[in-house]
């Protein structure tokens, strides 16, 4: 079992791609690291505190990261998330403190004992510091897969930046440069691919009526995120990005794409923007697996056969 630390910025899709990791045997989860994203990274770890008692899995600890990102002003996401992160469900936190040591500590400590595989749903900012505190470190990620970017669909932040890019693009920049300098590529899961996932208010509903404490928890974090998804985009349901992400970390047949030079944009209005080179212009070499294609529908047979506690498999 593959040993992995989850960084992330819950957030809606963040609370549903934990309960989806916190859902799969594949996956032994070191720890869980929060960093400012669609809320402030100490909100976010409350939020992950919330999702780990829903799954029963509060033994796993979460590590408080980067409050701002490296360059920039910060900007939440708290229109689409909500002002508590998770909907407005203004779930009571769960008691207790948070360890001492912050998310960049942990992932260092942890990575100088053994190879941990990395998950990123939110801004990499967490990431950035750690490679450029201990760029020894990096070969010791096995795999890093990044919910970020864009390569031929539109932004959702900007025309053509996605968020946890365009959130702290120094940060993806130096993670994209420095990780390829290991001889590693970064595995891309963008908007090409994650737009396609639609949770919509019926599957809310029959997840309710299969499993009313999970699809409770999972309506009461979404109504929010459908709202707004009506009211900005007209589409029926809201897109989720990251529990993509851990489907296919866990299993890379569920997206299909390809290798290329991806880099991204820092200056301008283009600031956040993952540009990548498909037609290898600038010859250089791939640091980059950019994901392009996804069966939706494997994808959420996937999601509700592992979340849901009662099902036919
Ligand atoms: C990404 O940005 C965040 O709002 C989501 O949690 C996801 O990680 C999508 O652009
Ligand atoms: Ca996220």
């Amino acid at each position: 079992m593959p040993k992995v630390i989850i960084d992330c910025d819950p957030g809606i899709d963040d609370a549903l791609a934990l309960l989806l990791a916190l859902a799969s045997p594949e996956l032994d989860i070191a720890g869980i690291t929060t960093v400012s994203g669609n809320v402030p990274a100490d909100m976010g770890a409350r939020n992950a505190r919330k999702v780990l008692r829903q799954a029963e899995r509060e033994e796993i600890p979460v590590y408080i990261g980067e409050m701002v990102p490296l360059a920039g002003k910060y900007v939440d996401a708290m229109d689409t998330h909500g002002s508590d992160g998770l909907g407005e469900s203004f779930l009571p936190d769960v008691p207790g403190s948070f360890p001492d040591k912050s998310a960049v500590e942990f992932l260092e400590e942890a990575l100088d004992k053994e190879e941990i595989t990395v998950l990123a749903l939110g801004p990499m900012t967490n990431l950035a510091r750690l490679f450029q505190k201990r760029p020894d470190l990096i070969r010791r990620i096995p795999r890093l897969v990044s919910m970020g970017g864009s390569f031929k669909s539109h932004g959702n932040c900007s025309p053509v930046a996605e968020y946890n890019y365009w959130c702290d693009p120094e940060a993806a920049k130096i993670c994209y440069e420095m990780y390829a300098e290991a001889g590693k590529k970064i595995e891309m899961v963008g908007l090409d691919v994650t737009r396609k996932i639609v949770l919509t208010p019926n599957l809310v509903s029959y997840m309710e009526r299969l499993d009313n404490d999970t699809g409770t928890f999972i309506r009461k974090i979404t109504d929010f995120y459908m709202d707004f998804h009506w009211e900005q985009e007209g589409i029926i349901g809201c897109v989720i990005n990251d529990p993509l992400a851990v489907a296919y970390l866990i299993d890379p047949s569920m997206c299909t794409g390809f290798d290329s030079f991806t880099a991204v944009e820092t200056e301008g209005i283009c600031r956040g923007q993952s540009v990548t080179d498909s037609m290898n212009f600038w010859r250089k070499d791939a640091n980059s697996h950019v994901l392009t294609e996804t069966d939706a529908d494997r994808f959420m047979d996937f999601f509700m056969t592992r979340v849901l506690k009662k099902n036919p498999h």
